[in-house]
């Protein structure tokens, strides 16, 4: 969530923050409409004028309330899934503007998406060109297609969200891209109309992000050479964002490379971010549930919340701030701020220093807007928890900024509704 700009006003925000978590129960998670509405801007006004399409990739953060807010700000969407393309519809996207990406799309997938008429299908292989072509002309239609190449750029993040080396499952080698944009071109069921490149997430470096960009845009030139004209170049999401205080890309900087890159080309830059939107705009709400150290242990900070709400610890080892919403006088020391599930991989964070907290008090962990909630689960039969959205003049000084709950928690019920014994 935004920093608060006065004593003041984190005063006012703490007390919100208290009031959510006694109507709204812990653990939770809170969005601030007006960080993200900031973070569209910052992107968008980069552009310059320029002709692009910002997608926010709902993968990020599919929540109702979260994708409306973004299609209401003028935001086009990816989507990385068939219930992703149908979130994007319920929230008012046009089929023009969502792009579907997909590693492993089944053949019933294709079918709706070629019926759909979207923006671009991101293909993943020549078996995939082949299905949807045969799919379109079955339909009686031109499938509009975007090749996803891999352009074997390391993009230095994390291992696990990386995407862009030849060594993962994504996208075709870019060498072979010419051949297949020539193969698309032939083909009766499909209209090629971009080039689409994703080389990770969670990038804190230009450097790859630039040089993806350089490709894709290579990519195009020769293209048109032989004929093959492309509408759009999709550079992907990958923006990070600073979890721990290190410096990251300006996003403002990100936008203006892959304009530098693409304008001598006159095509559209399209863009799909998630994480950079929603990530800093959450946070989680949990209560300390119990506080133990045995002599020449460790002193553990047991929360009610775990990896089944927040599974990027556990996943990554992700770094993510955590503060009690109310500091205690004392020092800090050094503790594991665990959750409540019988993994041991479930922690927040290990050998952290942090000041004293009492069973009851109420911890708030930062920058959980993005690949949070949306990564929840239910395991151990845990409810997934609420999600609150304030909204309101953050200008303010007073609590007149407004929240409401923008899913209520599950009921045990629900969870087992599918379920016959
Ligand atoms: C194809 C695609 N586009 C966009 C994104 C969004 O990435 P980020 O949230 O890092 O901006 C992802 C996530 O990895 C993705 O797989």
């Amino acid at each position: 969530m935004a920093p608060t700009t006065s004593s003041t006003a984190s005063e006012l925000r703490t007390q919100q923050l208290s009031d959510i978590a006694a109507s709204a129960g812990t653990p939770c998670y809170v969005y601030d409409a007006g960080a993200i509405r900031d973070a569209y801007a910052t992107l968008d006004g980069a552009f310059d004028g320029y002709p692009h399409a910002i997608h926010y990739a709902l993968k990020a953060n599919s929540s109702l309330a979260i994708v409306k807010l973004v299609q209401r700000l003028g935001s086009h969407a990816d989507a990385n899934s068939p219930g992703e393309v149908d979130v994007a519809f319920r929230c008012g996207f046009r089929p023009d503007q969502i792009v579907f990406t997909g590693v492993g799309k089944s053949a019933v997938e294709i079918d709706r998406a070629v019926s759909l008429g979207l923006l671009a299908i991101n293909v993943e292989s020549p078996g995939e060109l082949d299905r949807i072509d045969q799919r379109a002309i079955a339909q009686g239609v031109r499938a509009r297609v975007a090749l996803r190449v891999n352009p074997d750029i390391d993009a230095n993040s994390h291992p696990h969200i990386s995407t862009g080396l030849k060594s993962n499952k994504f996208g075709v080698p870019i060498d072979e891209a010419p051949a297949l944009f020539r193969e698309m071109s032939s083909r009766r069921g499909l209209q090629p109309v971009g080039a689409h490149v994703h080389i990770g997430s969670q990038i804190t470096t230009l450097d790859p992000l630039r040089k993806a960009a350089e490709a894709v845009v290579a990519l195009a030139r020769d293209l048109k050479s032989e004929g093959v004209e492309l509408q759009h170049l999709d550079m992907g999401g990958g923006l990070g964002i600073s979890y721990d205080g290190s410096p990251v890309v300006n996003p403002s900087e990100y936008v203006r490379a892959l304009v530098a890159a693409t304008r001598g080309s006159g095509l559209t830059v399209a863009i799909e971010p998630g994480r950079v939107l929603v990530g800093p705009a959450g946070v989680q709400l949990s209560r300390v549930v119990d506080v133990k150290q045995f002599p020449g242990a460790k002193r553990f900070i047991v929360l009610d919340a775990g990896m089944t709400e927040l599974m990027r610890p556990a996943l990554y080892n992700a770094f993510h701030r955590i503060t009690p919403l109310v500091r205690r006088d004392g020092h800090e020391v050094p503790v594991d701020i665990v959750g409540p599930i019988c993994e041991s991989t479930d922690a927040y964070a290990r050998d952290r220093n942090f000041p004293p907290v009492d069973v009851g008090d109420i911890v708030v962990v930062s920058d959980v807007g993005a690949y949070g909630a949306v990564m929840g689960h239910t395991y151990l039969r845990r409810p997934l928890p609420p999600e609150v959205l304030i909204d309101g003049d953050r200008a303010s000084t007073s609590l007149r900024a407004s929240w409401r709950i923008i899913r209520r928690r599950q009921t045990l019920d629900e969870l087992l509704a599918l379920e016959t014994e």
